[in-house]
């Protein structure tokens, strides 16, 4: 079987959109299998720049095949939207294709998010990007859930909305003190998203498994990344769904071998956007500097994103947990002109000293221990690097100490973010 799966390393934001974008054109199948409208992929063509929430970025090149997979949650009036807006652009939609078993996430989702968010303070606020995820997952897990496929019939789609909806409306009024939403504009809305949306339903396990079987090309795309995943990531400040490379086979309804050759994404530092523990963050004027030069801001919500140094017992926690079998080391231009780069490369853990670790322990419990690296050069052309050699001998040094320590190879580089920033030293994507 073909495949390769792309998932994110660390709190997502790892530049995966420029790097699935790259690839992409290689595959003949590109398959989203978690989360929702709360990943911004920013991908970058010429002049244009484009923001995906949950099409795959794969829809830009003609002839790919684009899957919304059963484990993702759409929003159908965002995604049609959405949908709207790349036709608008010229780009065939034909290829796309949405999961009949997708779960739907509906205004009452969003507003539970957002009246749960509002409701705490402090460090018990994960930091939500509000787009109604957690409740949306939440509903599936409790079976009161709708799916994409249940648009298809409105009787019983709206049988069951008014039910949920009775339920969500008695939270949201008497718990927070919310007005209860209106049963009627929901369900004309949805209903018009489903007949947009209706052409690009189908049962996408089988469509994904008869390309497997046929040999096809198939490109996995994570959204978010491994410490945003709801079992091995920091918990509670995680996401909703399974943003580890295991969420291949739930979320695509593929068997667990598809999942195939595992490429990791990292920064050369540290975000990550909400609330939760960040043993490596700097909250200093180095910290300013990292987000001015690495523009961290987040593609969905514009929030600015906290930054720090790398973070190497994380990230062998995220290969260990993730089986990546080789990383792309993203957005080391962004290092330049510091005097001289910190790396964390164990913790000390109330005492101990843990190179591999899941810091998801409070944050007066884990003790960074740092080395240093020699600065990278300012005014270098690093998106312009034709190859490896291109690079300085100081950026070079920041790749290899990375694959010694991880163990790993580092064998893409992207150096902006355009489609051809990237340094490949295994020119062979699928084998
Ligand atoms: P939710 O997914 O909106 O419920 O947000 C839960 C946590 O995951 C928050 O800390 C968000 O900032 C974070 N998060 C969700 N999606 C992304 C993403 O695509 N990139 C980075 N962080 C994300």
């Amino acid at each position: 079987m073909p495949s390769v799966t792309i998932v994110g390393l660390q709190w997502g934001d790892e530049g995966k959109g420029k790097v699935l974008d790259a690839f992409a054109g290689e595959a003949d199948v590109v398959v989203r299998f978690q989360g929702g409208g709360n990943a911004g992929h920013t991908v970058v063509v010429g002049d244009t720049k484009h923001v995906f929430h949950v099409v795959p970025t794969g829809i830009l090149y003609p002839g790919v095949t684009c899957v919304i997979g059963n484990g993702c949650v759409v929003d159908v009036v965002a995604l049609q939207e959405e949908v709207s807006a790349l036709a608008e652009r010229g780009i065939d939609l034909s290829r796309l294709k949405l999961s009949s078993r997708a779960h739907v996430v509906f205004p009452y989702h969003r507003e539970l998010d957002e009246a749960r968010e509002s409701a705490r303070s402090g460090a018990s606020r994960i930091g939500t990007t509000k787009r109604g995820i957690g409740p949306c997952y939440a509903d599936k897990a409790s079976r009161v859930g709708i799916r994409v496929g249940d648009l298809r019939d409105p009787a019983t789609f709206s049988a069951r909305l008014r039910r949920v909806l009775d339920e969500k409306n008695a939270i949201l009024t008497q718990l927070y003190r919310r007005r209860a939403l209106e049963f009627t504009p929901i369900y004309e809305r949805c209903l018009e998203a489903w007949e947009a949306l209706r052409p690009f339903v189908v049962d996408t396990s089988e469509l994904v498994n008869e390309a497997l079987e046929a040999g096809r090309r198939v490109l996995f795309e994570g959204a978010q990344g491994i410490m945003l995943d709801v079992d091995h990531g920091t918990y509670p400040y995680v996401t909703s769904s399974h943003a580890s490379s295991a969420g291949v086979s739930a979320g695509a309804g593929v068997p667990p071998a598809a999942t195939g050759k595992v490429i990791g994404v990292s920064k050369a530092y540290t975000t990550r956007v909400g609330s939760g523990p960040f043993p490596t963050e700097l909250e200093d004027e180095a910290g300013d500097r990292l987000r001015e030069f690495g523009r961290e801001f987040g593609a969905t919500t514009g929030r600015p994103r906290r930054c720090g140094w790398l973070d190497l017992p994380q990230l062998r926690y995220a290969v260990r947990t993730t089986g990546a079998d080789a990383i792309v080391l993203t957005k080391l231009d962004a290092l330049a002109g510091f005097g001289a780069l910190r790396v964390a490369t164990a913790y000390a853990v109330d005492g101990e000293r843990r190179r591999v670790h899941c810091p998801d322990d409070p944050p007066a419990r884990i003790r960074p221990i740092y080395e240093e690296l020699p600065g990278l050069p300012e005014g270098v052309d690093y998106a312009g690097a034709e190859c490896f050699e291109d690079l300085p001998p100081e950026a070079r040094e920041v790749v290899s100490f990375v694959e010694r320590e991880l163990g790993v190879p580092v064998a893409y580089v992207s150096t902006g973010p355009q489609r051809r920033a990237l340094i490949r030293r295994e020119p062979q994507l699928f084998a």
